[in-house]
């Protein structure tokens, strides 16, 4: 029995020196300290032994226990210590290493131009509604007084889905949607993509669009004018004016072209301006009767005006952008220039 003894604490240093991890170490700790383990087992053992010999064979036991439990104590420390030693090491940092640059983005100037018609139409009143980018003909055509044989239909080169849907061509469809919804007071601003069958330098398939809608009593063209000024300082220079000439659209009567003096020149004249002082920027007009009678608001109480501005079109005005391609290119170099 004490040869026993003597080869399972042999057994016991050796396993628990060669344990790497403390995983290891405790696998074998369990392996002859456990419950079932065999040192454990010695005393299981104890009925073999003739009964004299019992105390004293229980006590060498125990004494072998001891000394087990204090070599596994101090291996166990080591090894803790080799372990996080090794851990620090890996998860070393180096916080001399110079950063990763990081590149900013910037807003696209589409987006920059929309945001900044939205924030100076809503410090006049004026709530965002936006409309889907597919429409039915009766939105964008029929409602807006532009019946399937009216001439006008043929002046925007319409992407159709079927007979009935279509890509809309003009966020003046919003108008209607709201209209529908909605009784006046109104003071609505649309923006959103539009798509006409076209593409050169100034115009694209896709393009965006910023509608205004207000309804009310007693509206007058004198409103609509005040509006775009305060619109065209805001937007391009203090001093800017804006001008008004006949022009036609189905939806408003009258309707209107709006010219913005040419900031560039201040007026004079000049190659932006063609020499002309003044630059087109958008169409309006008198909401037309047959519009709001179409949403079920009284034309002979209520009047409006609308208006509309290709947001490119304002890009290319304040930013001096000369092909509207680059909108779309994604030419890093170009959305650049935009950073703040
Ligand atoms: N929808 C017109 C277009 O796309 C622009 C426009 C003109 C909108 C007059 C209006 C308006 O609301 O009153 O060419």
């Amino acid at each position: 029995m004490e040869e026993n003894i003597e080869k399972v604490v042999e057994e016991a240093a050796l396993e628990a020196e060669g344990a790497q991890s403390s995983r290891a170490l405790y696998e074998v700790k369990m392996k002859f300290l456990g419950r079932t383990g065999k040192v454990t087992a010695l005393l299981k053992n104890m009925r073999e032994i003739a009964a004299e010999a019992r105390p004293a064979f229980g006590k060498r036991v125990n004494a072998v226990r001891e000394k087990l439990e204090e070599l596994f104590s101090r291996l166990e420390e080591k090894v803790k210590e080799r372990e996080l030693a090794a851990r620090l090491k890996e998860e070393e940092i180096d916080v001399t290493l110079p950063g990763r640059h990081q590149r900013a983005g910037a807003l696209h100037p589409v987006t920059r131009i929309k945001s900044e018609l939205i924030e100076i139409f809503s410090g006049m009143g004026f709530e965002v509604f936006e409309g889907p980018e597919i429409e039915s003909e009766y939105y964008n055509f029929t409602a807006l007084n532009t019946p399937a044989d009216h001439p006008a239909r043929a002046m925007q080169d319409t992407f159709y889905i079927t007979d009935e849907f279509l890509l809309r061509t003009q966020t003046s469809a919003g108008q209607i949607r709201l209209m529908e919804k909605k009784k006046p007071p109104i003071k609505m601003l649309s923006p959103g993509k539009v798509f006409r069958a076209d593409d050169d330098a100034t115009h694209s398939p896709m393009f965006h669009q910023m509608e205004g809608l207000v309804v009310d009593k007693h509206i007058t063209l004198c409103d609509l004018q005040g509006m775009l000024d305060e619109f065209a300082r805001k937007v391009f220079s203090e001093t800017s004016k804006t001008r008004l000439r006949p022009s036609y659209f189905p939806f408003t009567e009258p309707s209107v072209e709006v010219d913005v003096s040419c900031a560039a020149c201040g007026g004079k004249g000049c190659s932006l301006c063609k020499g002309t002082g003044w630059i087109e920027v958008l169409g309006a007009g008198m909401v037309n009767r047959h519009v709001l009678e179409n949403c079920g608001i009284d034309p002979d109480e209520y009047s409006g005006f609308a208006f509309g501005m290709g947001i490119e079109r304002i890009a290319m005005l304040k930013y001096g952008i000369n092909h509207i391609r680059l909108f779309t290119e994604n030419d890093v170099r170009f959305l650049k220039e935009f950073e703040d």
